[in-house]
């Protein structure tokens, strides 16, 4: 399965494909890192890797349709099948996320559908959440909505802070994310609606 990884800056998550992806087993190769930011820090982990990257920097766009008519077309030349968004900091316009369904994943740092949306370690210690986690969904239109795939559950210790708390949830996402690539790879989902039956589980 060819992917085509969207991101914004460090590239954790996109480190844990790569890495993922250089196993001999694993169903899935990255065709394409594309950032909306010539700095951002997983453009180099992609090219130290080999993997063609490229840049369409927002700011050079009129507006949201044209940015994401541009990623569209730069992702269809790649021959890309699947969109992995991943630390992907900017919004897509509806036509973009329709013209990707049920081909379109994203990963959150929270339980979904429990703290969308920005600073979710922050928020989850001041709800007092005695759980958080991460969450890997297909994209809808609305932001942090659409089927869940897969979902790591992480505990909240009293000594957390966000930093502490981040550091524990983005270990469990580094798991999660090649996970449920493997899981789409290999064809094993059906979608219903907003529900995700697995197929073939081998235990
Ligand atoms: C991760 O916490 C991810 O869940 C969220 O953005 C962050 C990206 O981190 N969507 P990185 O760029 O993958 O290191």
């Amino acid at each position: 399965l060819k992917l085509g990884c969207l991101i914004s800056g460090r590239g954790s998550n996109l480190q844990a494909l790569i890495d993922a992806c250089a196993a001999p087993d694993f169903p899935a190769e990255i065709a394409l890192v594309l950032s909306n930011k010539a700095d951002a820090e997983g453009l180099e982990r992609a090219k130290a890797a080999g993997i063609a990257t490229s840049v369409v920097n927002h700011k050079e766009y009129a507006d949201r349709d044209s940015f994401d008519a541009e990623l569209d077309r730069r992702l269809r030349a790649a021959g890309v099948e699947l969109v992995c968004l991943a630390g992907f900091m900017r919004l897509l316009t509806d036509g973009f996320v329709e013209g990707w369904r049920d081909r379109m994943i994203n990963i959150h740092p929270s339980l979904l559908p429990a703290l969308k949306g920005l600073k979710t370690h922050e928020r989850a210690l001041e709800a007092g959440a005695r759980f958080t986690g991460c969450t890997v969904h297909y994209v809808r239109p609305e932001m942090d909505e659409g089927p869940i795939i897969a979902q790591a559950v992480v505990p909240v210790l009293d000594e957390d802070d966000a930093a502490s708390l981040g550091a524990r949830v983005l270990a469990e996402e580094h798991k999660l994310y090649p996970l449920a690539v493997r899981l789409i790879a290999e064809k094993r989902l059906s979608i219903t609606g907003n529900r995700i039956t697995v197929t073939g589980d081998k235990n």
